[in-house]
Parts: structure tokens; sequence; C-alpha cells
């Protein structure tokens, strides 16, 4: 709702020049902090997905976990990380993905979201979308299918949803 649009505005704090130069940082810490915000945070994210049979949460590492996991216990549904490489301690498939500021890997377990998985990705924020496409890239060699990628907060002007064509894109806010 516009209410939540403005609790979320007024809560995210926004650090320049962080990680690098130019960069103006969404810091998500204060939205961890308000239990009742989190809350319906959850509940927003979860809205747009009701009713398509998602079977799976995907989160990626490391913020998409702080969301994904409650709203796969929403679901009552497993929930399974996307991780940096190396993190995994089981067999891993891999994808490659550019990022704003930096080029990275992400790696999922071969057994985590098999045929007919219906699978959620979940993540902070979309900025290029490279991480969101990689996600969604790794769920479909898998074998499972993508019924939606949900973030908290869409940057965008970086344009992310030009990577994730025929994806059903949700955010809760964006600037
Ligand atoms: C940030 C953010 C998203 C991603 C979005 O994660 O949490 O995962 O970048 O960028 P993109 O849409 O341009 O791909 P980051 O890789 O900085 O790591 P972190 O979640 O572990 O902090
Ligand atoms: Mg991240």
């Amino acid at each position: 709702t516009a209410i939540l649009t403005e609790r979320l505005s007024a809560t995210l704090r926004d650090v320049p020049d962080f990680p690098s130069p130019g960069i103006l940082f969404k810091d998500i810490t204060p939205v961890l902090a308000d239990p009742a915000l989190m809350r319906d945070v959850i509940t927003a994210m979860l809205a747009p997905l009701r009713g398509s049979g998602v079977t799976h949460v995907v989160g990626v590492e490391s913020r998409g976990f702080l969301f994904g996991v409650p709203m796969a216990l929403q679901l009552d549904v497993p929930f399974a990380p996307a991780r940096k490489p190396g993190k995994l301690p089981w067999k891993t498939a891999r994808e490659s993905y550019d990022l704003e500021y930096r080029s990275d890997v992400l790696e999922m377990h071969t057994d985590a979201v098999g045929a007919g998985a219906r699978v959620l990705v979940v993540d902070d924020v979309l900025a290029t979308g490279g991480t969101a496409a990689a996600t969604c890239r790794l769920i479909e060699r898998l074998g499972g299918s993508v019924v939606g990628v949900s973030v908290l907060v869409e940057l965008g002007f970086l344009h992310g949803r030009a990577k994730l064509p025929d994806r059903a894109v949700h955010a809760v806010v964006t600037f």
C-alpha cells in the first residue's frame, strides 16, 4: 500500500558512495530492526504470489536470505540458498553474472530445486538485474521453473527488468 511505501521510504537509509564512489547504497538494516515493519514487508512481498503454487523459495546470498527464509516459513515451503562460490558443501551448479560494480558467481546445490519445483526467487534489491537473472537461469538448469521474482526495493533507473524479460517481477517499493 501507499502507507507501507511511505514507511519504507522513511526507514531505508541512503548511504552515498558505498561500497564505491558514485553508488547510493540502500541500507536495509533499519528495516530489519523494525519487527512490525518486517512483518508487513514479508506479507507485501508474498501478496502478488498468492495462488501461484509456489513450492520452493530461493534466496540470494546474503541479503536475500533475510527475506527469503521468513517468506518460505510463511508459505510453509522449503527454502534453498543461492550462494557465493565455494560456500556450499554438496554437489553444486554455478552461474556467472555481471553486477553494477563487479562480476560474480552464484552456486546452488544440484538437489535444491528439482523437476516440478515452482520457485519464487527472493532478494532485497533489484539493481541491474544480473543477480536475479543468474539465479533464474540456475534454477531452470536444475529443472525447476521460476514463477516469480520478489524484491523489497527496485532501483528502476538501472533497468533490471530488461534482464528479466517474461519474468513476473514484483517490488514493494521502486526508486
Ligand atoms: C546486492 C543486492 C542484490 C544484488 C542486486 O547484493 O543484495 O543481491 O546486489 O544487484 P543486481 O541487480 O545489479 O545484480 P551483493 O552482491 O552486493 O551482496 P550481498 O547481498 O551479500 O550484500
Ligand atoms: Mg545481494
